[in-house]
């Protein structure tokens, strides 16, 4: 018999969440029937999912933030297509792919011009993990600066520059040397980085764990005492390249230049892992220092065909479309709209970003009974309100969206950078109606908060 996918998909189809129980994350599947998340989706088609019944939703959450140019993008389906029907000879190993080298000539081009070297990983925190040996190797130190609330991934180097317990909790003892400063405290990293012993200060100039945004001056000044000290500058742009904050790459908001640049997510369109990690000659020099020394880190699938046809394609419509520029113009609105709202509803305390990467920090309203809810809210657990009102929008207005991190009241917006202005008066007006509901207590938002309660402390 020969082996048809089709088919296998159309006679199974409907038992994911089942399947994902009994074989892979019996907690997922109880998260995602916990809070309305078990759908069914069958297609994906640009900032849009369907699901069986061929219901559109409205994806802000695009992947966590790997489908910028949209999901299944004609150009790169194309491309993969053309390289499978190629025979392609790839990872031969004992080669030099052309692809990879044409996909780190371009990523140059995209990039400061001091970043004249390119390494490829699988992912972001292979990525981070690269970034570390690196700067460590190079200059020979030990120390590594993080901020708080920073977000750099989860295997064990990347987890050591992370301060949220729900993920370090049980994995001890992380890599030595790993300290923590305030994101925006100028004070906090001089006086660290005058000890002369850090290797590299990593951060993400938006974070994607709370949306909190690296002051421009801040990362000028850290360019400027990195440098004075010795310590190499790591930005972290696996979720804010490629166009999220309205700009190809964060970096360009301050206009400094880190020594050491992390990408990945959003450069292969969301449809085959990759990752890059950009330097300069002699900080890579200083890691493989020698012909024994050639492919003294390195990883089997890095340089993959697939993942290197795919991020050349995606590049390429990046350009074609002018999506850095979209990112940018569908931001501002969504900004300017959600502003509005945070005028007229006491729950938003905040609303921030840059480009199409946004959250919405709700806070203790003032008026009495609303205040009742959210203090007993808060009581059971943080992030709860921000957690209903994610799953009222999927519920109520088939929109996809995400809280910011544990224990935050933020609900965090990173759509495709294919949005148009129907899609972001869509969001507004979906939001508003989910804000209305919030605000009156008691009210499903807030039945749905003791619900999510119930549950997470029968755990
Ligand atoms: C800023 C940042 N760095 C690193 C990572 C880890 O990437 P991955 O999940 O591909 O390992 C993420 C993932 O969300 C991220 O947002």
């Amino acid at each position: 018999m020969s082996f048809d996918l089709q088919e296998l998909i159309h006679s199974r189809n409907g038992e994911n969440v089942a399947l994902q129980r009994e074989n892979i994350n019996p907690q997922f599947a109880r998260v995602l029937r916990l809070i309305g998340f078990d759908k069914v989706y069958v297609r994906g088609v640009g900032q849009y999912l369907y699901d069986e019944q061929d219901c559109e939703y409205l994806d802000m959450l695009a992947g966590y933030a790997v489908h910028n140019v949209g999901r299944n993008h004609p150009t790169v389906i194309q491309a993969l297509k053309d390289l499978m029907d190629s025979q392609p000879a790839t990872l031969v190993q004992m080669d030099a792919p052309l692809l990879s080298g044409l996909l780190a000539e371009r990523l140059k081009e995209l990039t400061p011009e001091a970043l004249d070297t390119v390494y490829f990983t699988n992912s972001g925190t292979e990525g981070v993990e690269t970034a570390i040996k690196f700067a460590r190797k190079s200059t020979r130190r030990p120390r590594v600066l993080f901020c708080d609330h920073s977000f750099h991934g989860l295997s064990n180097g990347s987890l050591s520059l992370n301060t949220d317990e729900s993920y370090r909790d049980g994995f001890d003892p992380l890599i030595p040397g790993c300290d923590k400063v305030q994101l925006n405290d100028r004070e906090a990293l001089a006086s660290e980085l005058a000890k002369e012993d850090v290797a590299a200060f990593v951060l993400e100039p938006v974070q994607g764990k709370g949306v909190f945004i690296a002051e421009d001056e801040y990362l000028r000044e850290a360019r400027e005492l990195c440098t004075r000290h010795g310590a190499r500058l790591v930005f972290d742009e696996v979720q804010t390249g490629f166009g999220r904050t309205g700009k190809m790459f964060a970096l360009e908001h301050p206009g400094v230049e880190p020594d050491i640049l992390v990408v990945s997510k959003a450069l292969s369109a969301g449809l085959v892992p990759v990752g890059a990690v950009l330097t300069s000659r002699s900080i890579y020099d200083g890691v493989f220092d020698s012909l024994d020394n050639c492919v003294v880190h390195s990883s089997t699938f890095g340089q993959g065909a697939y993942a290197m046809a795919a991020g050349i394609a995606t590049l390429h419509v990046f350009e074609e479309e002018g999506l850095v520029e979209n990112s940018r113009r569908m931001g501002e609105l969504l900004l300017e709209g959600l502003r509005e709202l945070a005028g007229r509803f006491e729950l938003v305390k905040d609303v921030r970003g840059r480009g199409l990467m946004i959250g919405i920090e709700l806070g203790e309203p003032a008026s009495l009974k609303l205040k009742m809810g959210w203090k007993l809210a808060s009581k059971l657990q943080k992030g709860l309100v921000a957690q209903a009102m994610v799953m009222s929008l999927l519920a109520d207005h088939r929109i996809l969206t995400q809280v910011a991190g544990h224990g935050m009241e933020v609900i965090k917006l990173i759509p495709s950078l294919v949005i148009d202005e129907s899609d972001v008066k869509r969001f507004l007006t979906a939001f508003e109606d989910v804000l209305e509901r919030s605000h009156r207590f008691p009210g499903p938002i807030w039945e749905f908060t003791t619900r999510l309660a119930k549950h997470a402390l029968k755990r």
